[in-house]
């Protein structure tokens, strides 16, 4: 626990004793190959990239760096794929997305720990959130693969085809479960590319699609940066893109593929509007606020980046907020009691820096609780700036890091106004005991999911993706589905 001198609820003398989920039950190879055609491939090049633990900076393994040939044989085989899982009935194809699920959840603590280490996450989240919800959209839409007939009655739903994917870092095994089950479901083949930090647990999830007996080339998983996206992107023989990552790129894809008849989803940025009204539960609020902005280091679209409180309970609510920052536990991510791990890369680190720096300099005031740093890795403290307005960077431009803007609001029209002020729509969170403010804001916010008095709480049956800059498409639930269907006229 980190001590603070000045207060007094909170200056305690004791600290957590040290709890490492142990590394001595978990594989990771030396070296990766691609997985192309059910096998395990060299890249044609011969080129391979290391992967980094974000928190001590020590390679972990190197990893394929697939090129345009690659990129060509992975799109081949899928689409040789395709033509028999195609026509494979659906219970058939449930039956190997269940058998995913189950090899999964076998796994599950092998699959924590990789990506703890891989990606910086505290193994309390990557053990409790990203794997139980990954092998739950493996669960969730094996369910469907049988049933799509009903999904969409009377529609006739039939298959895309080749369908390239391309995740990022913040949730690597979750977002491949997202893109992956709801394809092989609908009968689509797949080629994804995992992001370049974070390639280890979608290359870990090769081996168990490969052990699942999943008839070879349905699923190909090929690593690499930017480039290989792009290739796969611009590969004349995909005929569906899933991508979740930075607005830009999502911008280049969709010019990039504009005038094709490839079908598109987006999955973008965010700048999450977290709305505290006066008469909300304050302490589950502050939680709320933490949960909301801290969460995976705050490397999540769908983050509460800003916050909006009543002026009548900004200054008790900003008091407990910076006590319970005080007591956030910041360091190894595979310590159980880690709060708020490292950030993912050298490069995202930089980008925060940056726009605390900006927040300065634009007059912002800025809070950190007094908290000892670990000297090697990627690490910042969790930050709060006040005394910000709508105008500042910081407030419209998504940071993707642990960083909170706070503003105070007097009327419900203000709110709404300011926290649909943003290029973004992805996420919106509401505190009140009252149901109808909840229900006047849920429809007049501007956000693809708004959560009442919680925040950051998924699940495989709700569909989740956002308006304008954040993306367009929907992932998860019956609305998933659609993204990876045709209708036969
Ligand atoms: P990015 O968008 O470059 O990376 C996401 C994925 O896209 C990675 O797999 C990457 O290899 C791939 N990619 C990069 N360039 C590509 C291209 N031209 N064609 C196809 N694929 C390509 O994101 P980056 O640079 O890692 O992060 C920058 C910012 O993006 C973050 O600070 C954050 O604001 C935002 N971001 C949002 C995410 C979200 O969940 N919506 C996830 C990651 C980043
Ligand atoms: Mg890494």
């Amino acid at each position: 626990m980190q001590k603070d001198k000045n207060n007094p609820v909170f200056n305690a003398t004791w600290t957590y004793a040290d709890a490492p989920e142990s590394t001595n039950h978990i594989q990771i190879k030396k070296r990766y190959h691609l997985y192309i055609n059910g096998a395990f491939t060299e890249p044609v090049q011969k080129s391979y990239f290391d992967t980094t633990n974000p928190a001590t900076q020590e390679i972990l393994a190197e990893v394929g760096n697939a090129t345009n040939q690659d990129v060509d044989k992975a799109v081949q085989s899928a689409k040789k794929a395709f033509k028999s899982w195609s026509k494979l009935s659906g219970k058939e194809r449930g039956k190997y997305i269940f058998r995913i699920a189950r090899l999964l959840q076998e796994r599950a603590r092998e699959f924590a720990v990789i990506e703890s280490l891989d990606g910086g996450k505290p193994i309390r989240e990557s053990r409790d959130i990203d794997i139980p919800l990954a092998a739950n959209h493996f669960f969730y839409y094996a369910g469907w693969a049988d049933k799509l007939e009903y999904a969409f009655p009377n529609r006739k739903p039939k298959p895309i085809g080749v369908a390239a994917q391309i995740i990022p870092w913040n949730f690597p095994l979750l977002m491949a479960a997202w893109k992956i089950a709801p394809a092989l479901a609908t009968g689509n083949t797949v080629v994804l590319k995992p992001a370049e930090t974070t390639p280890l647990t979608a290359l870990k999830l090769a081996e168990i699609i490969h052990e699942s007996g999943l008839p070879k080339g349905v699923v190909n998983i090929i690593t690499g940066a930017g480039e290989t996206g792009a290739a796969l992107v611009n590969h004349p023989d995909v005929n569906k893109i899933a991508f979740t990552g930075s607005t830009n790129v999502g911008k280049y894809i969709q010019k990039a593929t504009a005038g094709s008849s490839k079908k598109l989803t987006l999955e973008l940025g965010g700048k999450g509007a977290n709305i505290i009204f006066e008469d909300a539960a304050i302490d589950q609020a502050v939680e709320g606020i933490v949960n909301a902005i801290f969460f995976n280091q705050g490397h999540v679209c769908c983050a509460g980046s800003r916050l909006f409180v009543q002026e009548s309970v900004a200054a008790i609510v900003i008091e407990k907020l910076k006590q319970r920052m005080q007591t956030l536990i910041i360091g190894n991510p595979l310590d159980k009691n880690t709060d708020i791990g490292a950030i993912n890369s050298k490069k995202q680190l930089k980008t925060i820096k940056n726009y605390i720096k900006i927040g300065l300099e634009e007059g912002g005031e800025i809070y950190q609780p007094t908290c000892n740093l670990p000297k090697n890795g990627n690490w910042c403290a969790p930050t709060l700036f006040l005394n910000v307005s709508q105008s500042h960077r910081i407030v419209q431009e998504e940071i993707f890091g642990p960083v909170l803007a706070i503003q105070t609001f007097r009327t419900i029209d203000e709110v709404i106004e300011k926290a649909n002020n943003t290029p973004y729509g992805l996420s919106a969170g509401v505190w009140t005991q009252k149901g109808s403010k909840i229900f006047q804001l849920t429809q007049k916010l501007n956000a693809g999911v708004v959560w009442a008095n919680t925040f950051n709480k998924f699940d495989p049956s709700s569909p989740f993706g956002g308006y304008k800059e954040s993306g367009m498409g929907r992932e998860g639930g019956l609305h998933g589905l659609k993204a990876y269907i045709k209708f036969e006229e």
